[in-house]
């Protein structure tokens, strides 16, 4: 509330990082990044130290810009938070050199063997820093609060290329004897979480004059034709939210192990391969991430419990664009979909519960493992309340004075609360009370003035399931015209459990196992494993030793373990799954399966 990150060990106002260089090499063999970051930093008069975080880092040795050893101490390890590691200062220019390298299981970096990868002939690596995760492979303040601009240097073994989210300067340098050495510049100030770093057997295709796409070769023709309307999306966003800051947007394809849909990193947008439907329904992933290059990116929350100002502003972003480029139906049903998530979070965790709140208390918890989907959907629904308030010219209006003002800054929602009230709500009483802040911020639950977003479409999806429900034949349901959100929504309102017989009768049906469409697909499963369907298991187990997407996999492990039927099958399949998944998520799994 105070607005200090009690997420990072850095003391901001006693010195602070501004600049990192990194100069690495990759280790694919022994899965260690090795190297040295220099940073640059400023201090406050009379500061006679600084204080970084790291964690799973060994700490080589630590020197002044002209390599002259600093005294250097590292406090005691904390499982989630790291390690403290305070060095002192330098008398003359205030640089730190770090050299270090990475554990084989430092979380931050994901390595993939070749068998794992699309191509299946050379390894991949990739970072994941969100939600604080850069310090296990940078030692830096690994802060949303500290702002760094970026460069690097990084070497890969042959037959490799290297992507950053930064602007790439050597596509193809020339270092010693077979080994590939990769530039790379960032001048814009972001957080530490958004420092991104990938290298395996990459190539790249352009799909417009700011867009490309970065893919495994093997990969490349699939994800350059699902992709082809980026430049558009760019552009309509840019319509909404004003300029884009940042250069290029290019979007990079990850493995299988990725675990998030997609991560707005400048410049490099991470998505998972499971949004190569062949249909480009799940591109609205790209549209969110795009949205973050505003939201989240130009301005970054101050501390974590303000996470729903990232998040919140993407999804009403997101929705805005899938408006201009689909139209009004298409993104009202993205919209009721979202509610429909965000009721049924409310329901789960009960309407007290202050994990509905917008402001989260995340004192002592991973802001990683806290997210739900309430920040995402209460977050942009704030933001439709007062667009319904004072119109959306005026809105559309304010929100790009407000990326303007706040841009390469960290503000807290108080100081958004600052803003709107200035330059949007001028001292109008009656608005604010209509609008209801406080209790959208602080109070848990549904806000009964929330503009209840309504999609014809889905509406009618919602009486096909509940005429299956009450007896009709799949056969006999009125889905002419279908598509893959449809579907989605479908599966999703299907009460459960139901039984074997009529479950069969739904895939024999619609055939929904053999399913292009990563959401649909599990949607389906998630449907089968609460109907305890024993023919459907050959199909869970497939898609969870092949898909490590925690949106995924975590609910369908969770409704595993949930009976005697099924649990264990979780404990096969998580057993035969487990090395394809990113740490942070296998270690969740492991509270839900069981280690
Ligand atoms: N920044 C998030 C991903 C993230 C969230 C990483 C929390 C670590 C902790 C990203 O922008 C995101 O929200 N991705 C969503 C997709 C989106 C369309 C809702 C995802 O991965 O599902
Ligand atoms: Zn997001």
């Amino acid at each position: 509330v105070n607005g200090r990150d009690i997420h990072s060990h850095a003391r901001p106002d006693e010195a602070r990082v501004v600049h990192l260089s990194l100069d690495a090499s990759l280790d694919v063999e022994a899965r260690r990044l090795r190297g040295r970051a220099t940073l640059r930093i400023e201090a406050s008069p009379g500061a006679e130290a600084v204080t970084l975080d790291t964690r799973d880092l060994r700490i080589v040795a630590i020197s002044d810009g002209s390599g002259a050893a600093l005294p250097f101490t590292l406090g005691d390890p904390d499982p989630v938070f790291g390690r403290a590691l305070r060095v002192t200062l330098p008398d003359g220019e205030p640089v730190v050199a770090v050299d270090y390298e990475t554990e084989p299981g430092s979380p931050g970096l994901h390595w993939l063997a070749a068998e794992q990868t699309a191509g299946g002939r050379i390894p991949f690596v990739f970072s994941q820093g969100h939600a604080i995760l850069t310090r296990s492979w940078i030692p830096t303040q690994d802060s949303v609060a500290v702002r760094q601009s970026y460069d690097a240097r990084i070497t890969v073994p042959e037959g490799m290329t290297a992507v950053m989210s930064a602007e790439h300067l050597t596509p193809d340098g020339v270092p010693a004897d077979g080994e590939r050495c990769f530039g790379f510049r960032l001048r814009e100030p972001i957080p530490p979480y958004l420092i991104a770093l990938a290298a395996g057997d990459i190539g790249f295709r352009p799909v417009g004059a700011r867009t490309g796409i970065f893919a495994e070769r093997a990969l490349l023709d699939r994800a350059a034709w699902e992709f082809a309307e980026m430049e558009r999306m760019l552009e309509e966003a840019e319509r909404i939210a004003g300029p884009y800051r940042w250069g290029r947007a290019d979007l990079l394809v990850l493995p299988p192990a990725f675990p998030f849909g997609g991560m707005e990193n400048p410049r490099l947008i991470y998505v998972s391969p499971t949004l190569l439907a062949g249909d480009r329904s799940l591109t609205t992933v790209v549209a969110h991430e795009l949205a973050h290059a505003w939201a989240g990116n130009l301005f970054t929350p101050a501390t974590w419990s303000d996470f729903w100002l990232n998040e919140g502003f993407t999804v009403y972003l997101e929705l805005r664009i899938q408006e201009a480029l689909q139209g009004a139906e298409r993104a009202a049903m993205l919209e009721v979909y979202g509610h429909r998530e965000w009721e049924a979070a409310v329901q789960r965790l009960g309407a007290d519960a202050p994990d509905t709140r917008l402001r989260l208390d995340l004192a002592g918890r991973d802001p990683g493992d806290a997210v739900t989907v309430v920040p995402y959907v209460k977050g942009a629904a704030l933001l439709r309340v007062i667009e319904a308030e004072v119109g959306r010219e005026r809105f559309t209006s304010y929100l790009r004075g407000w990326f303007e003002r706040a841009a390469f800054r960290s503000v807290t929602t108080a100081e958004w609360v600052a803003d709107l009230r200035e330059h949007l709500l001028a001292g109008d009483a009656g608005l604010e009370a209509r609008i209801g802040l406080r209790r959208w911020l602080d109070e848990p639950g549904v806000p009964e003035n929330r503009v209840v977003p309504r999609s014809v479409v889905l509406e009618a999806v919602e009486h096909e399931a509940e005429r299956f429900g009450s007896g009709t034949a799949a056969a006999r349901l009125a889905t002419d015209g279908w598509r893959a959100q449809e579907w989605r929504h479908f599966l999703t309102a299907i009460r459960t459990p139901l039984p074997g017989n009529r479950l069969r009768e739904l895939g024999d049906a619609f055939r929904f196992a053999a399913s292009a469409n990563a959401e649909v697909l599990f949607a389906w499963l998630r449907l089968a494993v609460r109907s305890h369907h024993d023919p459907a298991i050959p199909d869970i187990e497939r898609f969870l030793t092949s898909c490590g997407r925690a949106k995924f996999v975590r609910p369908l492990f969770a409704a595993l373990v949930e009976s005697a039927w099924g649990r264990p099958h979780a404990e096969r399949i998580f057993g035969r799954a487990r090395p394809l998944y990113h740490a942070a998520l296998a270690a969740a799994l492991e509270g839900i399966v069981g280690g």
